[in-house]
């Protein structure tokens, strides 16, 4: 029986669970982090405070658990990048977020290699991704350095390793799908042939020893966060998805041991590589979820995330909102869509906007849901959620509303985390699967749709075309 450190560096929060296999969760301690929002799309943060806040969370977790813990993991935010120098361990640029588009321009560049980037990385030419943001900072960053996602210089601090995992690595546009390692055509293409690259981990290897949280302890176990919320919820089996609501919402779908290539305009990337063997998973993605209601609160609409159920309208009143606050991903991949809110009247007040905020991130899921759903050839007609905003029930009765389907609330907080912890178990027990390492959970809540499916079907359609008609303003 063994107690895990897992730690979630997450784009709004770190968060730190001490998991016993046993007992469950024993500790929990969050430290926020503060990405900051800058003109022309760009979204940075600062790396040294991602490295105190995994160092203070961690260590807050382990003391309040008061016990020896058998190993720490680190699940990341997958396509936030940053320059530094492997000798000392500085950072040389700010973090650039997976958000940030300033990127957009390398991939206009390489416009005309979409189609075999598509295909050779499972992937969309699209600045969301690692590689081009790493390009773009080779072009402003000219010195000495590697250019890595933000796992690997987290991880080379706390183990001096330089490292990244197969999930995490699968989100860079530089990997094969099908053999999940780098691809030599993909890093020329975006300039970074010379580039030295972090050793590709599988998520069941221990990848080193830290003292970072007391004791010399092996770290292991790495993953990207979505992939570890999709173990966490039990998704082993092809066709099994779940939304996680962070700072964006991501719908991952198990598609087993084969890439299911979308013709619609999802993901295909690397769930997990276990056991010498690659999962795969469909995804899509809603780039802004609890940064729209991040962005309500600076309006004051709200006083927090806890308050959103207390504003929120009953009803939005024809208030449409489309939350392209940070371009949109899937199908669209418009990196340059900015939000619209529409319908408004001087009768319009807060709660309709906060309503329509709520229901136009569920809108989109739902429209993930539908593709995904096509792409396998069938659906479950049911959705597993998690994350810090599925605290909202006016976000979840909205989701099963348009759905028209259950939604099924995951019981903790603290998905990412846990699953992170279950690939740490692998990596310290070679005789263990991973349907062994998985905390058994029932759903805390089940939330029924509420809407008849024509109405449904009418809001989805009205919501759609307003999407539609905002990508061809911007067009
Ligand atoms: O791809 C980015 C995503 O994994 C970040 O997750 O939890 O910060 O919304 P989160």
């Amino acid at each position: 029986m063994t107690t895990i450190l897992a730690i979630d560096q997450g784009t709004s929060s770190t968060k730190a669970v001490v998991h016993d296999e046993e007992e469950g969760v024993v500790a929990v301690a969050d430290e926020p982090v503060r990405p900051a929002y800058l003109d022309g799309g760009r979204v940075e943060q600062d790396p040294e405070e991602l490295l105190r806040s995994v160092l203070e969370a961690g260590r807050r977790a382990v003391a309040s658990a008061g016990r020896a813990i058998d190993a720490v993991t680190l699940a990341n935010q997958g396509e936030t990048v940053l320059a530094w120098d492997p000798a000392t361990g500085r950072p040389l640029t700010r973090a650039l977020v997976w958000q940030d588009s300033r990127a957009s321009v390398v991939c206009d560049e390489l416009a005309e290699h979409r189609d075999k980037v598509a295909h050779r990385t499972g992937l969309v030419l699209d600045p969301y991704f690692s590689a081009p943001k790493m390009a773009w900072i080779r072009r402003v960053w000219t010195g000495e350095g590697v250019v890595s996602t933000i796992d690997s210089w987290l991880l080379h601090r706390l183990t001096g390793e330089f490292v990244t995992d197969a999930a995490t690595a699968g989100r860079s546009l530089l990997t094969d799908i099908d053999t999940a390692a780098w691809d030599p055509e993909m890093l020329e293409l975006f300039g970074l042939g010379g580039e030295r690259l972090p050793r590709m981990a599988d998520c069941d290897e221990i990848v080193g020893t830290t003292t970072a949280f007391g004791a010399e302890v092996p770290v292991g176990g790495l993953v990207v966060d979505q992939q570890a919320a999709l173990l966490a919820q039990g998704c082993l089996q092809p066709g099994e998805a779940k939304c996680t609501y962070g700072t964006g919402a991501f719908l991952l779908a198990n598609t087993g041991g084969a890439p299911v290539r979308s013709a619609a305009g999802l993901t295909a990337s690397v769930a997990w590589r276990v056991r010498g063997r690659t999962t795969y998973c469909l995804d899509g993605q809603v780039y802004t979820a609890a940064s729209a209601v991040r962005w309500l609160q600076e309006l004051g609409f709200v006083d927090s995330a806890a308050d959103l159920d207390r504003v929120a309208a009953e009803d939005c009143a024809e208030v449409l909102c489309v939350p392209a606050f940070a371009g949109l991903a899937a199908p669209w991949w418009r990196a340059e869509a900015t939000a619209s809110l529409t319908g408004m009247t001087l009768a319009t007040r807060p709660g309709h906007v906060v309503l329509a905020v709520l229901q136009g991130i569920a809108a989109q899921v739902c429209g993930l849901s539908d593709l995904v759903e096509e792409g396998l050839g069938s659906g479950s007609r049911r959705l597993r959620v998690d994350g810090g905003l599925t605290r909202s029930r006016a976000l979840l009765q909205a989701q099963a509303d348009l759905l028209q389907a259950p939604v099924e609330v995951y019981p903790f907080p603290h998905a990412t985390a846990l699953g992170a912890a279950a690939f740490a178990r692998l990596a310290l027990d070679p005789a263990r699967e991973l349907a062994d390492v998985l905390p058994a959970w029932r759903p805390q809540t089940v939330l029924e749709p509420r809407w008849s499916a024509d109405r449904a079907a009418e809001f989805l359609a009205r919501w759609r075309a307003t999407a539609e008609a905002v990508l061809a303003v911007g067009a």
